[in-house]
Order: structure tokens, then sequence, then C-alpha cells
């Protein structure tokens, strides 16, 4: 990479959306340039901040025209907080840019023609259709430059909110979000004031120490809640006190948990989780199954979209009754469960412990007993010695995490050579890579692009592949 810090790029006229939901557009020369905190349809002057070799990264001197298809944000936040980048792009624009996307990096990255592509599938909800946020707090709130060049003394430098980009010890304190239903934000409000009111200490990124840590609100279909927080030391009078006003202000709060975390990362993961309240877990129902959501259970965040996700992996999969069907990164096992009606048996492998038990605890809940599940790191567990003890997959659905698969994992199934794949993936760039891998020996039929995280870049691809 190339530093050059002093091209300005008049009048440029940005036409289309990137990956990451930068603005594209070309100097008169032809050279690409990508602007961040701008749409497609404004024209701007630009600074070049990275200078590479087919392109320039710049960010916006000033605007010379705005977009027609801008809105005016919805929050008070907008970019600021890393969340939400295209609440000033209108809904409609933001669908046609992800469909795009996904589909340009099938032929661009898979260098796959011919499949066909499907009009994406909205949200229901625009916002607040998440049903998880997680909020930090700190003692160093993100402070704007207005107040850095103010003179006025700053006395509340507390944040409760999200982490700024690029600068993970900066808090900025979140007053309103779009994200999650209410009572979300009257929660975290609720809980900034109260911890105040009664001097306890917020965390400090830099010295690790201080008292509160995280806030995590999780919600189901029903709006029913559940609130967590951690806190970096014991403090049973504390711990007691804000977890009691929690419980007394706020009925609708079903459980409520609390974790000791003394360690450098907040991760959940490996902490113990105390119940405070209630049953330490949420219910959610799809089709009539009941998952069992904990604290540490990975559950898809806009359930509306979940549900016409999984919809859509099952027909793809088609399945007649009597196919052994493999789903690979199965999380709580719930597109396993989900499909499980239509197959002979399911068999489903995810690295997370947590995850499995609580796969294996929901489908005897859901008197499911044709699903088996797995734990173990899909490169280590998914070899051709256990596909030779659980039986040859008729079709293989397969939802990996952003990386996506690991090499080998793409290499035992080009091996195993199942009928169909059906690839769900939250990062269509890797899907493509791995589309690329399994050409040779897989026709790609129909990609289905899926909206599950409105106002942001982020979408959803599910791509059917057939034996060849
Ligand atoms: C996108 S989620 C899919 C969840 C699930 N299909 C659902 O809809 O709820 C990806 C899952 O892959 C799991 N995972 C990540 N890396 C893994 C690995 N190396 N081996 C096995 N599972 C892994 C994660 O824990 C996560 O549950």
């Amino acid at each position: 990479m190339r530093r050059k810090k002093n091209i300005q790029i008049p009048n440029l006229e940005l036409t289309t959306a990137g990956a990451k939901g930068v603005a594209i557009g070309k100097t008169e020369e032809g050279k690409t340039v990508l602007v961040g905190y701008a749409v497609p349809g404004d024209v701007v002057n630009a600074q070049v901040i990275k200078s590479k070799k087919n392109y320039y990264e710049a960010k916006v001197l000033d605007f010379i025209k705005y977009s027609s298809d801008r809105l005016d944000p919805e929050c008070m936040h907008f970019g600021i907080c890393g969340g939400c980048k295209w609440q000033n792009l209108s809904y409609e624009k933001q669908l046609e840019y992800k469909e795009k996307e996904v589909y340009n990096n099938i032929k661009r990255i898979g260098k796959i023609d011919n499949f066909q592509e499907l009009t994406i599938v909205p949200s229901t909800d625009k916002y607040f259709y998440r049903n998880k946020m997680e909020f930090s707090f700190s003692n160093a709130r993100w402070l704007t430059s207005e107040e850095i060049q103010s003179d006025i003394d700053i006395e509340d430098k507390n944040a409760l909110g999200f982490h700024i980009p690029q600068q993970w010890n900066k808090v900025l304190d979140i007053k309103e979000c779009f994200l999650q239903q209410e009572p979300s934000n009257k929660i975290r409000n609720s809980i900034k004031e109260f911890a105040l009111k009664h001097k306890m200490e917020f965390y400090d990124f830099k010295e690790q120490s201080g008292f509160l840590r995280t806030l995590m609100i999780r919600s189901n279909s029903k709006n029913d809640l559940m609130v967590l927080l951690q806190f970096f030391r014991e403090d049973e009078q504390n711990i007691g006190k804000i977890l009691n006003y929690i419980r007394e202000e706020f009925p609708e709060v079903k459980t409520i948990l609390y974790a000791i975390n003394s360690k450098g990362n907040d991760s959940l993961y490996d902490l113990d989780v105390k119940i405070f309240h209630g049953n330490g877990f949420l219910t959610e129902e799809i089709e009539g199954l009941k998952f069992k959501i904990g604290p540490k259970s990975f559950f898809q965040t806009n359930y509306k979209q979940a549900v016409k996700l999984y919809e859509i992996a099952r027909d793809f999969a088609d399945l007649k009754g009597d196919e052994v069907v493999y789903d690979l990164y199965t999380g709580t096992g719930t597109i396993a469960q989900f499909i499980s009606r239509k197959a002979k048996t399911v068999v489903g492998v995810e690295a997370v412990p947590e995850a499995i038990n609580a796969a294996k605890e929901n489908a005897e809940y859901n008197n499911i007993k044709n699903c088996r599940f797995y734990c173990g790191d899909m490169k280590d567990i998914f070899t051709e010695e256990f596909i030779h003890e659980n039986g040859h997959p008729d079709i293989i659905v397969t939802d990996p995490p952003r990386e996506g698969m690991h090499k080998n994992v793409v290499e035992t199934i080009l091996r195993i050579a199942p009928q169909k794949i059906v690839y769900v993936s939250c990062n269509s760039a890797t899907q493509a890579r791995d589309l690329e891998l399994m050409k040779e020996k897989y026709e790609v039929v129909k990609v289905q692009a899926v909206d599950m995280f409105p106002q942001t870049y982020h979408v959803e691809s599910v791509a059917l592949l057939k034996l060849k």
C-alpha cells in the first residue's frame, strides 16, 4: 500500500455501492474511487486517504450535490455510531445494492454465470428487528469535536453504548437506538441513570478496573426479555441493588442473569453465568417447534427474516422424506430441526459445545427423534470416517460463519459428492470463493439474496448447488 497525501478529486460522481457499503465513482482517468459515508448519486469533492494499484480510498471533503436517494437518518447517533451505516439511503436502494453485491460476487469472485438470480427478499421490519443487543459501560465516553474544542469542563465521562469503530477503548453513549423494540432503550437508559445515581463505577478499559462492564438485552418474538450484566468484580451489595432495580422496574424482563468478568475481553463464552431471577432462558417458536435460548446461545437476530431464510433453505433442499441430510455449522440446531419432518435423518455439526447441548435439548423438547448432533471443529470432525458412521448425505445444508468453509471441509464435500448442497451465507464473497472451488463438480442452479439487516450493508445469501 502506498500513501499519497494530497490527492484531491473534485466533482466526483458516485454511481454505485460496493463492499462494506462504500459509494463508488471513477476519476477522469478511469480509476475507481471508494468513498465512505456517502451514497450513490452524491457528487463530492474527495480527498484520497489510501492509494492502491487499482483504486483509491477517499473521504468526502464536501458535498456538491446530494443524491436523490438520500433520506434523513432517523437516529441522532448516525455517522458516529458504527451500526446502521445506510440509514441515509432509501430502503429500495439498499435492497438494490445488496442484491447486486451478492450476484456480482458470485460472477466476479466465483467466476460463475448462468445461475438464476432471484429477487432479494426484503425485511418485514425496517427498524426494531434485532432480538439481541450488547452495550458496553465505559468511563471514557467518546467526545464530539465540539465538546473537545469547548472550554467547558466535562464532568460526566461515563457511557453505556457502542464501541466506536477502530477505537476499541472509546464508547459512544447511546441515548436512542432503532434496532431493538422498546423497552430496550428504556432499560438501557434507566440502568445508566440508576448506576450514576448510586455512584457505581463504569469500566475503565485502559486500567482494566471498575465495576459495571457490559449489558446484554435479548428478546423473543413475544417480546419477553432477558437481561444480562457483566461486572468486572464481585460486589454482592451493589450487584443485588442494580439487579433488584431491573426486576422491580421492568416486570417484562422474565429472566435476569449476571457474570463476573475480570478477563481482558468481554466475551461471555467462557464465563460462569449466574441466574438472579427467572429460569435463565427465553423460548422462541418456529412452526410449533420450540427453541430454548440461553445467554450464550446463537439465534438469528432478525426472527421474522430467519423464518423466511429457513423456508428458502428447505424449499431449495426440496426433501421427499427419505433423505439423509447434514446440517453443517448447525448452531443450536435450528435448521436441522426445521427440516427434520421432511427428512429421514439429519446430522448437525457445530463447534460450540453449549450450542450443541442446546440443540440436543431442543430436539428432545420438540420430541424430534431423527436428528443427531455432534460437536467439533468442522475441519477435524467432518471426515470420511464420520460420514461412514453417520450415513452418506443426499443433501448438505451448510451455514458457515463469515470466513466461509475451511478448504478441508470443501474437499471432503467434493469427495463424498452429495446430490445437492444448500449453501447459506452471511458473506457472499467467501461463499463465492467456496462455490468456485466446487464448480467443477457442482452446477449453481439458483441464488436467493435475503435481507436480514436493514440499514446496514450486510446481506444473507442462499445458493442451491446440484451435482453435475
Ligand atoms: C452463521 S452461524 C449458523 C447458525 C445456524 N445455522 C442458525 O441458523 O442458527 C455459524 C455457526 O458456525 C459455528 N462455527 C464457526 N466456526 C466453526 C468451525 N470451525 N467448526 C464448526 N462450527 C463452527 C458457529 O459457532 C455458529 O454457530
